[in-house]
């Protein structure tokens, strides 16, 4: 037995500090083990056939031949796989991705769904039986396209309501002095974290053990019990260390095939997708196409706005990415119009990726903003601080806070804004033309539920224990920061354990909210323990032990605004001969809450913003019209922005701290990335003359828009 130290010596609390990842050491070292790598007594390996057609019946599997191949176990398709409930309403308020309820009719519904999962010794006995298994199907014409006008387009409400309105527009664009039409597009994008989807399943004396990497273990812990028809108590889900996963990394199909043949065969058995399984089996962002009216006086004041998005899902599936919304937040005008509309197209079903529809939204809107500065011969930071709503542009509701135009003001102020020439295509650096251009971003800044428990041991040191989820974020470094704090002693006596759905229900690592639900949590526990260890408190063997759940504190919170604010800015360089566009500089400045950890705050917000630089450049995936599948599905096919493509970067933030938040966080998982590629645009823009309005800006675009210009000149 030994008696609590729990010293009033950290006072000045650690929240706010640099540290490290407190399991950097075993990442580098490779002590950390990924899901793919655990190992396990008598693994088997499962390897997912995906249909090579985008539409139609599957008529046969050849599975004969392939059971004799060496190593095989079994092969579960559609005629012998077990039954599943497809139909359950999902912990986010969705039924499953039936790409993820695996094998339970004979359709195909598009490129890369799975028809077959091929169970053996080894992943490469395994990988040879699935590519030798012969389907034939009954094929149907298949629309993969999004277009515009595409008759099967309506309007749906995802996480956000479909449509919003107040006002006439048409009268406000009437009377408005500037008005600024157009569309937007954006590319159909994909997440391509580093570390692929991978889940080992297997039964331990009645109870289902999941091995896996994802962004909720007790998220993925009800899914599979709903599906599996199972008691959630006799699912436990883990999933430690997570090489990112930026919104993809929830239910899909290789949790589901592991559970499925580990009960078949009543062995653990592993899933992993590969790199081009991905591509179909993980979710996208959808492309999409965006029109945006602004309608201002000459003063720049908006009378009008209208928004309307148009994303494509699956035939089988609804997800809206909702890229309308953003103005719902950030600008009014008397006339205020938004809609989101969805195509379903005979595609995969796209899913959220990092800022689902701030990020595309902010690149046609704040696109728009800088066509209307333009037109309005105004700066546009100063349009912007212009346009600043003193309430929600639709709800009417206070903001908590919103320090966006802190945040313009020392972005301008840092990047030497001051001074700049409005006059498109007048700087140079021998072959290259410069500009520079900016951009607002916005995220919502929400709180969830969350469940922790403090345990105070009697070696002096202090465990916690929440079901929350590292992506490589630094959430684990930053809880041990929060926890030090609200049982104010230092870092090194808390060990923070993560990961695992038997430590009890937690919001997951999604819509930037982790950190701040789980530090409520954490906080709570970690007061009341403070307060019940009165120094020589003695702590018995087993630990004392404090239990919070915030569901009701989150509950009480007050209606209001809640988003995370920054102003981005950029600099680039054009290359009109060659159509090359480098991104010299870019800075970022955020109002997102207090910063728990600066060291690895900076890391998301900048690691967002790369992603925005990707996104402007970049990303894209191209899908085939005749096949429907897409081209190159692989790393060296869509190309991410790499250490070669970025320049001098920065990201910093203006206080901010939440006022109804404990320790007053916000959230920096998604900010970063939004407004990034309008910034980049809009800089193109200003350093051409040449306005691209469709991502990526690849350096065809930029050479046919510099030859059209030059031909239109000549002319
Ligand atoms: Mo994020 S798209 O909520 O993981």
């Amino acid at each position: 037995m030994t008696t609590a130290t729990t010293g009033r010596t950290a006072l000045r609390g650690v929240v706010g500090t640099a540290h490290t990842r407190v399991e950097g050491r075993d990442k580098v070292t490779g002590a950390a083990r990924y899901a793919g790598e655990i190992p396990f007594a008598g693994l088997a390996h499962g390897w997912l056939a995906l249909s090579t057609v985008a539409r139609g019946r599957i008529r046969s599997l050849g599975t004969e031949s392939v059971l004799g191949m060496p190593g095989v176990l079994a092969v579960l398709h559609h005629g012998n796989a077990p039954r599943v409930d497809t139909h359950y309403i999902g912990a986010l308020g969705f039924p499953p991705d039936p790409t993820a309820a695996l094998f339970q009719q004979d359709r195909v519904h598009h490129v890369g769904w799975p028809v077959a999962l091929v169970v053996a010794e080894t992943p490469e006995q395994a990988r040879e039986a699935a590519e030798a298994l012969v389907v034939e199907y009954d094929v149907e014409p298949h629309d993969t396209r999004l277009t515009a006008g595409h008759p099967g387009a309506h309007p749906a409400d995802g996480v956000l309501p479909a449509v919003t309105g107040k006002g006439d527009l048409t009268a406000g664009l009437a009377a408005s002095a500037v008005v600024v039409d157009e569309e937007y597009t954006t590319p159909e994008e994909h997440h391509s974290m580093m570390e692929p989807h991978a889940a080992t399943a297997l039964w331990d004396g009645g109870r289902l053990e999941v091995v896996d990497s994802n962004q909720g273990t007790t998220w993925v812990q009800s899914e599979l019990a709903k599906m599996f028809s199972l008691d959630e108590s006799a699912v436990r889900v883990r999933s430690e260390h997570i090489g990112g996963g930026f919104g993809s990394k929830g239910l899909r199909a290789h949790q589901v095939a592991a559970v499925m043949a580990a009960t078949e065969l009543q062995r653990p058995v592993r899933v992993v997708m590969t790199r081009r399984q991905m591509f179909s089996l993980a979710g996208y962002r959808s492309p999409t196409t965006q029109r945006v009216r602004l309608g201002a006086d000459a003063d720049g004041r908006l009378r009008a706005l209208e928004h309307r998005a148009l994303s494509q899902t699956s035939t089988v599936h609804e997800f809206v990415e909702p890229s309308a919304g953003v103005a719902r937040v950030m600008y009014d005008a008397g006339a205020h119009h938004t809609a989101n509309h969805v195509v379903p197209l005979d595609v995969p079903s796209p899913t959220f990726m990092r800022a689902p529809g701030e990020a595309p939204g902010s690149f046609a809107i704040e696109s728009a903003l800088d066509e209307l500065a333009e037109r309005c011969g105004i700066d546009p930071v100063e349009l912007r601080l212009r346009n600043e709503p003193a309430a929600g542009p639709v709800s009417g509701l206070p903001f908590s806070s919103r320090n966006l135009d802190a945040c313009f003001r020392e972005g301008a102020r840092r990047f030497g804004w001051a001074g700049r020439d409005p006059r498109p295509g007048t700087r140079r650096d021998g072959r290259w033309l410069l500009g520079t251009g900016t951009a607002a971003a916005s995220f919502h800044a929400g709180a969830g539920p969350s469940t922790a428990a403090v345990t105070a041991e009697a070696d002096g040191g202090f465990t916690v224990r929440i079901s929350a989820a590292d992506l490589g974020t630094g959430a684990r470094t930053a809880l041990t920061l929060v926890a030090a704090d609200a049982l104010e002693v230092a870092p090194d006596r808390v060990r923070v354990r993560i990961g695992d759905s038997d430590f009890g229900p937690a919001t997951i690592a999604g819509g930037s909210m982790g950190t701040r639900s789980w530090a409520w949590a954490v906080t709570e526990a970690g007061r009341e323990l403070r307060e019940r260890l009165a120094p020589g408190t003695a702590i018995p063997p087993e630990g004392i032990t404090v239990r919070s759940d915030t569901t009701a504190l989150v509950g009480a919170l007050a209606q209001k605004e809640r988003h995370s604010f920054g102003a981005q800015f950029a600099e680039v360089a054009v290359d009109t001969a060659t159509g090359e566009v480098r991104v010299r500089r870019m800075l970022g400045i955020f109002a997102a809450g207090r910063i728990v950890n600066p060291l690895t705050a900076r890391n998301q917000l900048v690691g967002g913003m790369v992603w925005g630089i990707s996104m402007a450049l970049h990303e894209e995936a191209v899908r085939d019209r005749a096949s429907g599948g897409l081209y190159a599905p692989d790393l060296a096919g869509y190309h991410v922005a790499t250490n070669a493509d970025v320049g001098d970067i920065r990201a910093d933030w203006v206080d901010d701290p939440d006022p109804d938040d404990p320790v007053g966080i916000k959230g920096v998982g998604e900010i970063g990335i939004v407004g990034a590629a309008a910034a980049v645009a809009n800089a193109v823009a200003h350093a051409t003359g040449v306005r691209h309005r469709h991502l990526p800006i690849r350096p065809d675009r930029v050479l046919s828009a510099a030859a059209a210009r030059t031909g239109a000149a000549g002319a």
